[in-house]
């Protein structure tokens, strides 16, 4: 299959091009303001299953729909409770995603069986103008190979998609660069399964007391299962295996230091890149600033694949704000195989 790529910013024909692919079951590549996504018609079972084999995604792991706004909740979602329209009042359009009760109008095969679905508003105008010229609701997983890090830019989304599907939408570089947020608003207290580009500390200013999935800090013991089923992969992984130093920054930098092989690639904070010199590093961001690491961190695990390193080295920040989010993608990425820098290494324990 040719994939087009389309650039809306010089053609104006762009957004109902992809519209019209999109309402005939075609898959299209659309840009959001946290990752690029893989959009099919969400009420087309057959075009849903199809971002399945494109993406290699087991059919178990249910899609997110993309809604222009919440006047849609209505028609895909039943008992949407006050709080689902004051998160939407206050966060749409932006990288919240809920789960609400399904209407039958959004088929299983959309959400991997669940009688629940994930609805969002996206905060990019070309994706949401594509929505609207659709008149569908657009289920749209990352638009990555299952388990790769999520495209942040329509070059990464062709690496992965190039041929597989209809066309990509460049809409330019993602400005959130992590994934939505992920709240279930079906149980009481409302939980959160995925922390994405929106604070969980924002989300409890509106709903209070909110409680948060096991599988957003670990990874689960045997027989346990995540709320959010595409949470208990291994995932955004690079080919070489990857190893988190949590701690303050001063402490992470001078652990991995210690642990480094010839052969190691680094991802920092930019003020700890010198430390690294001879190896090959991809800066996160400063250490104080959230919002670039956010931005930073999928490019940063693409980058070792085609390299030579045998093995990546990983600085991470606290879990206050979006550190929150940015701190599991890391550790997903590693198979959560972490040193804590601040305690220090015991040797010598036999008396
Ligand atoms: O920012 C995003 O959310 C991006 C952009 C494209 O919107 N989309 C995205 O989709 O990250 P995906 O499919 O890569 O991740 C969706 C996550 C998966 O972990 C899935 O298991 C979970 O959402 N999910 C979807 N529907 C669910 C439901 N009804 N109940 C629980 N978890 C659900
Ligand atoms: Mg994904």
């Amino acid at each position: 299959m040719n994939t087009i790529v389309f650039h809306p910013e010089s053609d104006p024909a762009a957004i109902q091009e992809a519209a019209a692919i999109l309402r005939r079951g075609g898959l299209v590549g659309i840009p959001t303001e946290t990752v690029y996504g893989l959009g099919a018609d969400a009420l087309n079972e057959d075009a849903v299953v199809r971002t399945f084999l494109a993406k290699g995604r087991p059919q178990d792991n249910p899609l997110i729909i993309h809604v222009p706004d919440a006047s849609w909740l209505e028609q895909y979602c039943r008992d949407v409770p006050p709080e689902a329209y004051r998160l939407a009042e206050r966060f749409w359009p932006g990288p919240l995603t809920m789960i609400l009760p399904r209407r039958d109008i959004v088929p299983l095969q959309t959400t991997g069986g669940l009688e629940t679905v994930g609805v969002r508003c996206p905060d990019h105008p070309v994706t949401l103008a594509i929505i609207r010229a659709a008149g569908v609701p657009i289920a749209a997983p990352s638009g990555n190979t299952s388990g790769r890090p999520s495209p942040t830019t329509a070059a990464h989304m062709i690496e992965d998609m190039d041929g597989k599907i209809d066309g990509i939408v460049d809409g330019g570089p993602c400005t959130v660069g992590v994934e939505s947020t992920i709240i279930d608003l079906t149980v009481t207290p409302p939980r959160l399964l995925r922390p994405g580009g929106l604070p969980l500390e924002a989300l409890e200013e509106v709903l209070g007391e909110v409680s948060v999935d096991k599988a957003v800090t670990g990874l689960l013991a045997a027989g346990e299962h995540p709320r959010a089923p595409g949470m208990k992969y291994r995932h955004y992984a690079p080919h070489a295996p990857v190893t988190v130093a949590t701690g303050t920054p001063d402490r992470s930098a001078r652990r991995i230091l210690g642990l480094l092989s010839d052969q190691a690639g680094v991802i920092c904070f930019d003020e700890y890149a010198p430390l690294y010199a001879g190896h090959i590093i991809h800066r996160l961001g400063p250490a104080a600033d959230k919002s670039a690491q956010a931005r930073h961190v999928f490019d940063a695990l693409r980058t070792f694949d085609g390299t030579d390193v045998t093995e990546i080295f990983a600085q991470c920040p606290d879990d206050g704000g979006l550190g929150l989010a940015v701190a599991n993608r890391l550790k997903k990425a590693a198979g959560f195989h972490l040193v804590d820098a601040d305690r220090p290494i015991l040797i010598g324990l036999t008396g």
